[in-house]
Formats: C-alpha cells, sequence, structure tokens
C-alpha cells in the first residue's frame, strides 16, 4: 500500500499497513462511526480506520455516558459499519465490564465480536498486560488506550487532563502495552509534550484525542467533527455546522407539509 490516507482501495487496511504508515512518518486520520450511512461517507473519503467506540453512549444512543453501553448494544453497530465500509480498518471498542475480569472474560467477549460483527480489531482502555497478551496470542489485533479513560470517568473525577503530574506512570503504560502487543494506542487528554515523547518512543502508531499535534494519528467523534454535537468538548473542532444545516432543512420541509408545497408535482404519481 503506498499511503494509508487515499491509498489502494481494493482491500481492507491492516496493522500491517498501519505499522508501515509509522516506519514512514505518515500521519493517518481515525473517525469513530456508529452505523451503515457514515461508515460509507467516512470509507469513500479514505479514512483508513473507523472506531465503533463505546462513544455510541453518549453520541448515537442517548445515554449520558460510555459506562452504561452493552456488548448486546455495540455488535449490531459494528456489524453496520463493516457493512458500510470496504476499506478501513474496523475497530470495535470493547464495552465496561465486558472484558475487565480476566483475560478470559475478554477473550470470550472480543470472540463474540469478531464472529458477530465482523470487527478486525478491538480497543481495550488501561494497562492490561496480561490481556492484550492473551487476545494477540489468539490472533485478535488489539489497540490500547491510555490517558483519559472514559469508563473510568467516575474514578477519574470527571473529564480531566491525564499525566500532568504522572506522565511517567503513563509513558512506562504506553512501553508496556507496546511490548504486549498491541498494534496502536490511543492516548486521550494527556499534555501535547507527553504525547510527543511516547510517540517518538514508541515503535506503533499513537492515535491522538486532546493529546496534541505530534501523534501519528487524529481520531475524533464524528458528531463533534460535524458540529452535530449539542456540547461538544475543548478537544474537538467542528469542521461544519451539520446541526444547524439539518435543523434548518426540517424546519423547512415541515413548513412545506403545513402549507401543502410537499409533495410537488415532481414527488407525486399518476
Ligand atoms: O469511544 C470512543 O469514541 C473512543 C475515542 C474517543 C478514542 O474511545
Amino acid at each position: 500500500m503506498s499511503s494509508l490516507y487515499g491509498g489502494a482501495t481494493h482491500r481492507r487496511v491492516t496493522i500491517a499497513d498501519l505499522a508501515d504508515a509509522k516506519a514512514r512518518g505518515e500521519k493517518w486520520p481515525m473517525l469513530t462511526s456508529y452505523e451503515e450511512m457514515t461508515a460509507s461517507i467516512f470509507d469513500e473519503a479514505g479514512i483508513p480506520v473507523l472506531l465503533v467506540g463505546d462513544s455510541a453512549g453518549n453520541n448515537f444512543l442517548g445515554l449520558e455516558n460510555t459506562i452504561p453501553v452493552t456488548v448486546d448494544e455495540m455488535i449490531p453497530l459494528v456489524r453496520a459499519v463493516v457493512r458500510g465500509s470496504e476499506r478501513a480498518m474496523v475497530v470495535a471498542d470493547l464495552p465496561f465490564g465486558s472484558y475487565e475480569q480476566s483475560p478470559e472474560q475478554a477473550l470470550a467477549t472480543s470472540t463474540r465480536f469478531f464472529k458477530e460483527s465482523g470487527a478486525m480489531a478491538v480497543k481495550i482502555e488501561g494497562a492490561r498486560i496480561s490481556t492484550v497478551e492473551k487476545l494477540v496470542a489468539t490472533g485478535i489485533p488489539v489497540m490500547g488506550h491510555l490517558g483519559f479513560t472514559p469508563q473510568s470517568l467516575h474514578q477519574l473525577s470527571g473529564y480531566k487532563v491525564q499525566g500532568r503530574t504522572d506522565g511517567d506512570s503513563i509513558f512506562e503504560a504506553a512501553l508496556a502495552l507496546e511490548k504486549a502487543g498491541v498494534f496502536a494506542i490511543v492516548l486521550e487528554l494527556v499534555p501535547a509534550e507527553l504525547a510527543a515523547r511516547i510517540t517518538k518512543a514508541l515503535a506503533i502508531p499513537t492515535v491522538g484525542i486532546g493529546a496534541g499535534v505530534d501523534c501519528d494519528s487524529q481520531v475524533l467523534v464524528w458528531t463533534d467533527l460535524m458540529g452535530i454535537t449539542k456540547n461538544p468538548p475543548k478537544l474537538a473542532k467542528a469542521y461544519r455546522n451539520l446541526r444547524t444545516e439539518m435543523l434548518d432543512a426540517t424546519k423547512e420541509w415541515a413548513v412545506d407539509v403545513a402549507g401543502s408545497r410537499f409533495p410537488g408535482a415532481e414527488q407525486s404519481f399518476k
């Protein structure tokens, strides 16, 4: 594959492609997706990795945060994203409570995602070394996630930057995860300098979200990127204002319905 973004389209992106991109110093974008339509748009746009994040909880399922999301809720979303894409690697986020008990629990959950949704990799939060080793040994690519880990929202006392005072422990955790076999690590809400230090030290790609510009990749929740989220976090940038666009379109159509201007002749049948 020549380049990850806008590269070959005849097959899915693999973890080897991501390793090659790191070796070439090529940066790449990752987006969340929770259903078929956005998956197909982002895939057509050349996004090489789609994450079916448990951020589906607050961005798709109407929940307060990611914690209540279940495996049974996530599997149909991952399946839809796999069906909606042809090229992107699709990563399934393992929900809170579905992997922490033991490597065996994590393997059982990941196996469900692989068999029932077609996911090509899983993501887990925290430095769970023996779990990563077990999954990788079984043939399941794992993406790590350090810094602010949303499933620990209450333990971390809210959405706060991590690693300002204990940067070394995040650095060490990143090294340990790489050694255990993860193919990439999400760094969320960490100081840019720490993310840059980790990125430089690792042979695998880092994926930043609120972690500065030096990460190998950047991920955003798609509704933040498109300006749909009502109260977007500071780490996000809206490149469009689809909330307003959709609101306006909905109101225009509703007014046309009330005024008998929809359907018009073009939408009617003889
Ligand atoms: O669930 C999610 O969308 C995530 C990303 C923000 C990394 O974990």
